[in-house]
């Protein structure tokens, strides 16, 4: 006798419990006349559903090269993949058919630029644009795929959607367009979304508000998001966890209010201490010394080491491992690793 189980299908929105997305020891190099520029030098980091994950770090660290990566849009060659996972809902992406990575593309993770402008097509009303995501994907009439696109322009709080729709990108404010770009990579229900400094060209007061849009409506879908950012002080209050990343590494992991509170890195400690704050008006603000390595020639040992107020003879010559940080007396600090020879003397000094 067979007996036939119960078996409750689960929807691709729950996941097995593990997480959305697990970036495992990435390695991106460019070949170049140069030579190898190394952008990404072994990045681990995983977000689950729900979960929006910070990457922090000075311009060219390797930050959207890594996204590229997680996207599939790299130009091979020049870019070459030597080394790593990227593993979507468990399933390593590199290992997949071109055709299985457009699937996943815009359907399942979405990226948002930095620059609606040159990510729009200035002749198109946005809501044609808007409207073909479903024309395209769902095969919806022009008249529903307007209707939908007005739905999603009243999703990210354009005033006066419907009489918006036939608006050409150059019509809207910046921070408008940035809406504009949310709702275009919201349009398919992503589970992730690749955010690349999404507030970087707006003013202070609309980064904000863009910030915190985005925020809800990745807590609305449960989605995955991977905030890119160099601006700390952008992302402290949406994301949950942190990763630092230096010439082509993450540095540190933690989550935010811990790696605000006590820093592990010298780095992040760094980058901690050039915010400006308001209880220290009129004092000076520090600024790291020096300048982020030539990723055609890294330094020896840790990258950071001719940057650090800390750097010992082992930092020249050992790459420190991205490793767990613990209390003093051992207890665990879950979520928090270092990449520093030093960590404690940073974490419990
Ligand atoms: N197509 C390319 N060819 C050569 N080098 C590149 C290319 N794209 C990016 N790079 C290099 O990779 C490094 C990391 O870049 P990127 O990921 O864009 O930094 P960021 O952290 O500012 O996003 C930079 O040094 C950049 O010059
Ligand atoms: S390993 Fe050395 S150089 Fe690198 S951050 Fe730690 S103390 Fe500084
Ligand atoms: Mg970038």
């Amino acid at each position: 006798m067979t007996i036939i189980e119960e078996v409750s299908v689960p929807s691709p929105r729950d996941g097995d419990g593990g997480p959305l997305l697990e970036v495992r020891d990435l390695h991106v190099e460019f070949h170049t006349r140069e030579g190898v520029v190394r952008a990404v030098n072994g990045v681990n980091y995983s977000v689950s559903a729900g979960e929006t994950l910070a990457v922090l770090g000075e311009s060219g660290s390797g930050k959207s090269v890594t996204a590229q990566a997680i996207m599939g849009i790299l130009d091979m060659p020049p870019a070459k993949i030597p080394q790593g996972e990227i593993r979507f809902r468990g399933q390593d992406m590199l290992q997949m058919s071109g055709e299985e990575r457009r699937k996943i593309r815009g359907r399942r993770i979405a990226m948002i630029f930095q620059d609606a402008l040159s990510s729009l097509n200035p002749v198109l009303s946005v809501g044609y644009q808007l409207g073909e995501m479903f024309r395209v994907h769902h095969g919806m009439s022009k008249k529903d795929a307007k209707a939908k696109a007005i739905e999603l322009m009243d999703r990210v709080k354009i005033p006066a959607a419907a009489a918006r729709v036939n608006d050409y990108p150059h019509q809207f404010s910046g921070g408008m367009r940035q809406r504009i770009m949310i709702a275009m990579a919201l349009a398919l229900e992503p589970e992730l979304i690749i955010a690349d400094e999404p507030t970087t060209a707006l003013d202070v007061t609309v980064q904000a508000q863009v910030m915190d849009l985005l925020a809800e409506l990745q807590r609305e879908y449960n989605m995955g998001l991977i905030l890119i950012t160099h601006d700390l002080g952008v992302v402290a209050d949406v994301a949950d966890k942190i990763a630092v990343m230096y010439a082509g590494r993450i540095v540190e992991t933690a989550p935010v209010h811990e790696l605000y509170k006590r820093p592990a890195h010298p780095y992040t400690r760094g980058l901690l201490d050039s915010i400006p704050r308001l209880d220290q008006k009129g004092q000076e603000l520090y600024a790291i010394k020096g300048l982020p390595p030539n990723l055609l020639r890294i330094p020896t040992g840790c990258a950071f080491n001719p940057r650090c107020p800390k750097a010992q003879d082992i930092c020249r010559t050992d790459v420190p491992a991205l490793l767990p940080v613990t209390e003093q007396d051992g207890g665990e600090l879950p979520g928090r690793a270092s990449a520093c020879h030093f960590w404690k003397e940073t974490l419990h000094g």
